[in-house]
C-alpha cells in the first residue's frame, strides 16, 4: 500500500514509518521538522518538508494519492495550546482540515487520525472507554476533539473513511524531551546529565503510558482493518493504552534506580488541567484488531533508558 504520514519526522510518525516500511508499504513522510528531526525519517521513506496547512500539502498529496493517510502532525505542547489557544487551533484544526480535505480530493481510502486520552471528561467512570464523556481540560484537548468531530463529517458527507486512536501517554526512544510533553523522556535526559528533576504536585498523578512499538502496532493493524460501521463519533474511536496507570512517582523512582540518580525530586507546582488519574479501557481495540501491548512496562522503560543513554547531548537545548 501506499501510505502518507504527516508528522513522520517526530516521535511517534518516525517509529510508524519504521514499522511500514518493515511491513513493505510505500511510505512518503510529510514533516515541516519544526520539532521533527530529518534524521529519524527512514532511508527507505521518500521525505518532503511541507507544512500541512499549505496549498502545496494539498499538491503533494494529490500527486502521491496514498491509499491510507496517517495524520500525526501536531502541535503537542498542552501548556503552549493554553498560552495561545488561537495559534494551536490554526495548526491542530485548521491543519487537520486542510489535510482531511487533501486526502477526500486524492481519494484516500482509510484516514487514520490521532487523537488523545486528553478529550475525556475528568469526570467520566475510569477506565475511559470510548463512549465516555468528553470534556477537555486544554486547548490542545478541544482540538483534537474538534478534528475527531471533522473526521466523523468527512467520513458521514464526504465519502473519506475515517477512524481514530485515541492515545495514552506514549513514550519510547527518539522522544523530544525539551519541550513539557513526554515526562519519562524529560526526566531521563535530566538524570543522565546529572540535573534536578522537577515533579509538579504531589507526583501521585498516574497516567496511562503506552510504549512507541505497541501503537505503532495499532496503527499497523488499521491498515486495512475491517472496521464495523461506525454510527457516531465514539464508534469510530479507538483507545490505545494498557489500563495499568503509573505515577510520576513511580516513574521517577523506576528511572533513578537504571541511571543511578541520586539526587531528590525537586518539587514544582502542580499543572494546571493536569488529570490527578487517566486510564484507558482498550477492550475495543482488541475485539476489533486483534489489537493489546505487548512490551512490558518496565522493559520498555528500559529500552527507553538505554536509547537516552546512548544518545546523550542528541536533543540539546
Ligand atoms: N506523545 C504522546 O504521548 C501523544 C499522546 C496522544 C496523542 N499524540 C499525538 O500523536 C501525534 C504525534 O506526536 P509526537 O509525540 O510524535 O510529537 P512530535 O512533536 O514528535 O511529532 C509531531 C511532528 O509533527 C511535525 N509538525 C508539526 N507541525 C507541522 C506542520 N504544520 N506541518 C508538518 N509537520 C508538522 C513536527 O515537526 C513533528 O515531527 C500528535 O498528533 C500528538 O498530538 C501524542
Amino acid at each position: 500500500m501506499k501510505v502518507l504520514v504527516t508528522g513522520g519526522a517526530g516521535f511517534i510518525g518516525s517509529h510508524l514509518a519504521d514499522a511500514l516500511l518493515a511491513n513493505k508499504h510505500a511510505v512518503t513522510v510529510v514533516d515541516d521538522l519544526s520539532t521533527g528531526r530529518r534524521e529519524f525519517v527512514p532511508g527507505g521513506a521518500e521525505f518532503i518538508e511541507a507544512d500541512i496547512s499549505t496549498l502545496k500539502f494539498v499538491d503533494i498529496t494529490q500527486r502521491i494519492s496514498p491509499d491510507v493517510l496517517c495524520h500525526l502532525a501536531a502541535h503537542i505542547s498542552v501548556s503552549e495550546s493554553a498560552r495561545d489557544p488561537r495559534g494551536d487551533a490554526e495548526m491542530n484544526i485548521c491543519g487537520s482540515l486542510n489535510v482531511l480535505t487533501a486526502a477526500q480530493r486524492a481519494g484516500v481510502k482509510r484516514f487514520i487520525n490521532v487523537s488523545s486520552g486528553a478529550v475525556y471528561s475528568p469526570h467520566a467512570t475510569l477506565p475511559y472507554r470510548e463512549a465516555a464523556a468528553t470534556a477537555p481540560l486544554s486547548p490542545y484537548g478541544v482540538a483534537k476533539l474538534a478534528v475527531e468531530h471533522y473526521c466523523q463529517y468527512f467520513a458521514q458527507y464526504r465519502g473519506l473513511p475515517t477512524v481514530t486512536l485515541r492515545l495514552g501517554n506514549v513514550f519510547g526512544s527518539r522522544q523530544n524531551p525539551l519541550g513539557e510533553a513526554g515526562v519519562i523522556a524529560i526526566f531521563l535526559q535530566r538524570m543522565l546529565g546529572g540535573e534536578p528533576v522537577e515533579v509538579h504536585g504531589s507526583g501521585a498523578q498516574a497516567k496511562d503510558y503506552i510504549y512507541v512499538s505497541d501503537v505503532v502496532d495499532a496503527f499497523v493493524r488499521l491498515l486495512d482493518a475491517e472496521l464495523p460501521a461506525a454510527r457516531d463519533l465514539t464508534g469510530s474511536c479507538y483507545n490505545v493504552g494498557t489500563g495499568d496507570p503509573r505515577s510520576v512517582n513511580e516513574i521517577f523512582t523506576l528511572l533513578a534506580g537504571m541511571s543511578n540518580y541520586r539526587l531528590a525530586p525537586a518539587a514544582g507546582p502542580a499543572r494546571p488541567a493536569d488529570q490527578k488519574l487517566v486510564t484507558l479501557d482498550c477492550g475495543r481495540a482488541h475485539k476489533v484488531l486483534g489489537w493489546k501491548p505487548q512490551v512490558k512496562w518496565e522493559e520498555g522503560l528500559r529500552w527507553t533508558h538505554e536509547w537516552f543513554a546512548a544518545n546523550r547531548g542528541f536533543f540539546t537545548g
